[in-house]
Parts: structure tokens; C-alpha cells; sequence
């Protein structure tokens, strides 16, 4: 297989970071496709930890080439702090390892600052628990035609034209939610200011990456995000921006959706939310607490508490379905060690019906109640098993009663944090 795309397949945090550090040995190209700084990826080698947010996983190994898609929404002074942050643990950086591609949106200060003014506005229900970082109102000026794009900033009288059309918009909307309207010049000048540093990174992405697909190099790409975060398919409108499924990726970064040749998502083996949004198999009990615990369930990007529940099958059964997975990684098995009974969701009850899927219906979401089944538990530890032999029978029969009700086979598992603590069952790149 030459390209493998990786995606999360519940809210997001399912350990995609870890386990595209560890597939990233055996491709030559990283990308990001979706999403920006609200992600958090965290890598654990050798007990130093990275914490990624908008940089590719892959940046962290060596001689690899890590991109930035037009997918992406980029802060450039994020972008450069980051750089920055991963340089200093001895992360190489360059024109060579880094690209990004020259149809980005920008985020811009005023799309954080109008992020946080509507989540402060929002009365309970409405509020969705950004992260406040502009990710929202970046796509949408996305999409509404008036993003400053990476190649503006290469030309003054273009990137004072695109100010000009962006403040269009933006300053009458400030001005009718009490915000101070935006001073043109100075934008203009911090943009001015960081531009070299992000157009020192800017390339033609897709043209570079059809034509190290035609050489036969491998491409991985990266998701941002989980499934149910999706702009389409999530628990809308508690969700993200973009699209985050799978088949994102091909527009993500300009290569045609026939060079996808295995979809890898990334599950964890029980379920997790930060922000709001309905959450069906969601604890607010000793287990819920103990799950959060154990797996050391805070956000990396704003170090939210995760709201931490039981593993919902009919919820990942769904998201295979829409990225079209062909295989998962199960990672945190770890954390169940010791639970003397695990409860895996099967379907939903919704008004006297049995549900196998989440309806589409915000209200309809927030009332189903989980099925469940119950599972004996394990006391041994799994944590840092590299081998199947390593694990016992209990937590052996826990992951295949979970490839059962996904309908889906477990390629990889993961025990730890620490990038070799992962057991190999499939490899996606192997022909
Ligand atoms: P991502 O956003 O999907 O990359 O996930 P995050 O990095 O936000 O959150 C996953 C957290 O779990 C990180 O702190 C990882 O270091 C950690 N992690 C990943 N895999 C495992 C695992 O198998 N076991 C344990 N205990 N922790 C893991
Ligand atoms: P990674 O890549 C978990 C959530 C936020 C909020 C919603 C919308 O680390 O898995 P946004 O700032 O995107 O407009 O917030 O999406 N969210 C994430 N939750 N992991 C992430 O990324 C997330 N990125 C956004 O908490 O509920
Ligand atoms: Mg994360």
C-alpha cells in the first residue's frame, strides 16, 4: 500500500498523534489535511514528550517530508511559536522538511477573538466548547470567499486587497457585537511582519505530492479531530468546522481520492469528549472518574477535564462506515487494567425503539439511552505489552468482541504512551 490516511474515529484524542509517529518509519511524506491548532497530538519517545498542534507528527523523525494541506486553517504566529517550541527539543525544521500549501486560509487574530466573544455570548445549550482558537470563523470566511490565503502574503497590494475584503465583513459584525473594529494598518503590518517566515514553507502541495505519488513514495496522512467532530457526519452543531473524515483527505491536499489505499482510525478502546455535545455512554461516576485518571484524560490543547464513558460500538461501527475504515487501532487498553467489569455499548434506546445507529436529530442524540453489554474484566497489566502473548485472555476477548460489533479488524493496539509500545497485527503499508 502506498498511501494510508489516518483519521479518529470517535471525538477526537484517540492517540492518532502516537500512532502516525510510529507509522511515519515507513512513509516518506506526512500530511495534515483538516483542522489547525485545535488539535493536540502528543508523542511520547524515549520518555520526551512532543506536544504537536498544527506541525504534522511527522516532523518529529528525521528526513521525512511533513505538509501542511490547503485543508488546514494556519495561524502564522502560532505556526511560528511552534516551530520554535519543537525546535528547541532538537527537532529539525526546514524548507526541505516542511511545506505548506499556498491556497491555506490564514487565521487571523480577529477570527480567535470573534471565536471566544460567542462562546462568552452563548446561553447554556448553545455554547459548544470551542477551543477559542478561530477555527470557525476562519472556514467560514473560507468559504464565504474573503480568507487571506498563504499566497497573499507573498504581494503587498494583494494582501492589502484581501485585508480590505475581509475587514468588509468583519468590521460591521464586530461593531454589532460591541468589539472594537479592526485597525486596517496594523493588521496589514503584522501580516507583512510574518510573512517571510510562513512563505519561507510555501509550495504548490498538490503539485509536489502527485508527483512524489507518480515516484511511488508513500504519503500518510494525518487527521485532526474524530469522526464525531465531523462538520457532516459529527453530533452537529457540537462539532468542528471542517470535514474530518476520510475522504477529506483528498481534497485536504489536492490528490485524487483513488490514492487512498487504506484508511486507518484510530479508536480507543473507551470513549472520551472535551467540549460540549451529547455523549450517550458518558460516566459521571467512580468509573467515569477512574477512566479520566488512569488514562490522564486532559485536553493538550486547552487542558480541559475529557468527559470520559464507557466504548460506544454502535458510535465507531458508524464512523467506519462514513471514512470507510479499513482497519482500526485500538489504543488505552491499558487503562481498562483492572475494571472488574467493562460495559460495551451496542445500540440506543430512543422513545421504546432499539436504535443500532446515533439519529441525525440533535434532540433525538441527547435523549438515546446506551444498550449495553457487559464484559468480565482483567486485573493483570497490559501496560506496555509489544505482543499479543503478552495480554490475557480476558483483555484478548474484549478487543475481538469489539472488531465484532464494529464490524471492523484491529491492525494495531496500543498499551502506553511510548512509541514501541504497540503491537503490530496489520501493517497498512504493506502491499
Ligand atoms: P490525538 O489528539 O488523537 O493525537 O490524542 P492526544 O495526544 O490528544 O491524546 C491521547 C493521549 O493518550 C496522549 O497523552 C498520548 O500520549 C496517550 N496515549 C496514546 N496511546 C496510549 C496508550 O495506548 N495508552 C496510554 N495509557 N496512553 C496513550
Ligand atoms: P485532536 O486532533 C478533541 C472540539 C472542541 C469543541 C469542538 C469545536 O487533538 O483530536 P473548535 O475549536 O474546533 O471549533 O471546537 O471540537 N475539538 C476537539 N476535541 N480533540 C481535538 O483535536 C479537537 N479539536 C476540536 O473541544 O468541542
Ligand atoms: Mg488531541
Amino acid at each position: 500500500m502506498a498511501n494510508v490516511v489516518v483519521v479518529g474515529a470517535q471525538w477526537g484524542d484517540e492517540g492518532k498523534g502516537k500512532i502516525v509517529d510510529w507509522l511515519s518509519e515507513r512513509a516518506d511524506v506526512i500530511a495534515r489535511f483538516q483542522g489547525g491548532h485545535n488539535a493536540g497530538h502528543t508523542l511520547v519517545i524515549d520518555g520526551k514528550v512532543y506536544k504537536l498542534h498544527v506541525l504534522p507528527s511527522g516532523v518529529v523523525r528525521g528526513g521525512k517530508l511533513s505538509v501542511i494541506g490547503n485543508g488546514v486553517v494556519l495561524d502564522p504566529w502560532h505556526l511560528v511559536k511552534e516551530i520554535a517550541t519543537v525546535r528547541e527539543q532538537g527537532v529539525d525544521i526546514s524548507k526541505e522538511t516542511l511545506m505548506i500549501a499556498e491556497n491555506t486560509p490564514l487565521i487571523l487574530p480577529i477570527h480567535g477573538e470573534l471565536d471566544r466573544a460567542r462562546e462568552e455570548a452563548a446561553s447554556k445549550g448553545t455554547k459548544i466548547g470551542t477551543t477559542g482558537r478561530g477555527i470557525g470563523p476562519c472556514y467560514e470566511d473560507k468559504v464565504g470567499r474573503r480568507a487571506i490565503r498563504v499566497a497573499d502574503l507573498a504581494d503587498p497590494a494583494t494582501l492589502e486587497a484581501r485585508v480590505d475584503r475581509a475587514l468588509q465583513h468583519h468590521n460591521p459584525l464586530r461593531k454589532g457585537l460591541g468589539m472594537p473594529e479592526v485597525n486596517r494598518e496594523e493588521l496589514i503590518a503584522q501580516l507583512a511582519e510574518i510573512a517571510p517566515q510562513v512563505l519561507e514553507f510555501a509550495a504548490p502541495v498538490w503539485k509536489v505530492l502527485n508527483e512524489k505519488r507518480k515516484a511511488g513514495k508513500r504519503i500518510l496522512f494525518e487527521g485532526a479531530q474524530g469522526a464525531l467532530l465531523d462538520i457532516d457526519f459529527g453530533t452537529y452543531p457540537f462539532v468542528t468546522s471542517s470535514n474530518v473524515i476520510a475522504g477529506q483527505a483528498a481534497t485536504g491536499v489536492g490528490i485524487g481520492p483513488g490514492s487512498i489505499d487504506y484508511v486507518l482510525g484510530i479508536v480507543k478502546a473507551y470513549t472520551t469528549r472535551v467540549g460540549e455535545g451529547p455523549f450517550p455512554t458518558e460516566l459521571d461516576d467512580a468509573d467515569g472518574e477512574r477512566l479520566g485518571t488512569r488514562g490522564h484524560e486532559f485536553g493538550t490543547t486547552t487542558g480541559r477535564k475529557r468527559r470520559c464513558g464507557w466504548f460506544d460500538a454502535a458510535l465507531v461501527r458508524q464512523t467506519c462506515a462514513t471514512s470507510g475504515i479499513t482497519g482500526i487501532s485500538l489504543t488505552k487498553l491499558d487503562v481498562l487494567d483492572g475494571f472488574e467489569t467493562l460495559k460495551i455499548c451496542v445500540g440506543y434506546e430512543l422513545d421504546g425503539e432499539r436504535l443500532d445507529y446515533l439519529p441525525t436529530a440533535a434532540d433525538q442524540q441527547a435523549r438515546c439511552k446506551p444498550i449495553y453489554e457487559e464484559m468480565d474484566g482483567w486485573s493483570e497489566s497490559t501496560e506496555g505489552a509489544r505482543s499479543w502473548n503478552d495480554l490475557p485472555a480476558a483483555a484478548i476477548k474484549y478487543v475481538k468482541r469489539v472488531e465484532e460489533l464494529i464490524e471492523c479488524p484491529v491492525a494495531l493496539l496500543s498499551t502506553s504512551p511510548e512509541r514501541d509500545d504497540t503491537i503490530l497485527v496489520t501493517d497498512p503499508f504493506a502491499d
